[in-house]
């Protein structure tokens, strides 16, 4: 299983600004890209055709939308579509961020529409999910992670290939703060994912599961080296080609 390196760059970036890390990403990781990884950009919808236009034929790198809505088209003002997504390169989606869950009011139910409904229309979705710091403390990590997945994978079928779908685990206290969980706790959320994916999937061995939160180049090789963690979904790293090339490339 090929290891990915997301960038999610949230609402940051003008067109130029985008447009200059982009090519300065490809010139920084192109040659020496391992074997064993796959690189995912997710910026803002507004650089998704140049962004993807820059990565156009070059293997292993790819596109994705940090949302979307769960309808092929109509009267949702403001709102973009799967189908959208797809035609201007698209193969991937996030569900489910916690921004969009605890800033923008998500619900488990709604995320879960999201989930079937991209893949339906032939996204790959990466289904992010995370307890904040009061579950936490409360003993209640496996608790929300089991809720967030028994919701957010409700009705994909067992047999799906393990490709079209990924978990990113994301711990709400870890993103953005500079405190990146550490590697029991990852280990231990990421082993507990695998676990529950096994009630789900056929071949829930070969899903992915990415951890997000901090990650940056100083410990990325650490974090891409615990069991269970098949990439990184990184943030505040990502905006700088400089940063994100050492964590596409960290051995
Ligand atoms: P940071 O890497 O800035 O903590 O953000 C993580 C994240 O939310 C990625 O989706």
């Amino acid at each position: 299983m090929k290891k990915l390196i997301a960038a999610n760059w949230k609402m940051f970036k003008t067109w130029s600004e985008g447009m200059q890390t982009a090519r300065e990403l490809l010139v920084a990781t192109r040659q020496d890209l391992p074997a064993d990884r796959e690189v995912l950009l997710i910026p803002s919808f507004t650089l998704l055709k140049g962004v993807g236009e820059v990565f156009s034929g070059v293997e292993n790198y790819y596109l994705g939308a940090q949302n979307f809505y769960p309808e092929e088209q109509g009267a949702y003002t403001g709102e973009i579509s799967p189908v959208q997504l797809k035609d201007l390169g698209c193969s991937f989606a996030l569900a489910g961020h916690s921004e969009r869950r605890h800033v923008l009011g998500e619900t488990d139910e709604f995320v879960g529409q999201k989930v079937r409904f991209g893949l339906e229309k032939g996204l790959n979705i990466i289904l992010c999910i995370g307890e904040k710091i009061e579950e936490r403390k409360k003993g209640q990590v496996e608790e929300v992670l089991h809720r967030q997945l028994a919701k957010g994978l409700a009705g994909v079928e067992k047999d799906i290939e393990p490709q079209r779908l990924s978990i990113a685990y994301e711990p709400v206290w870890a993103i953005g703060t500079g405190e990146v969980a550490g590697p029991k706790e990852i280990v231990h959320a990421h082993t507990f994912i695998r676990n529950e994916l096994a009630e789900y999937f056929q071949f829930y061995k070969d899903i992915r599961i990415l951890y997000g939160g901090s990650v940056k180049p100083d410990n990325a090789s650490q974090i891409l080296g615990l069991d269970n963690v098949d990439g990184v979904l990184v943030g505040g790293a990502s905006l700088k080609a400089e940063s994100f090339s050492q964590i596409v490339l960290a051995e």
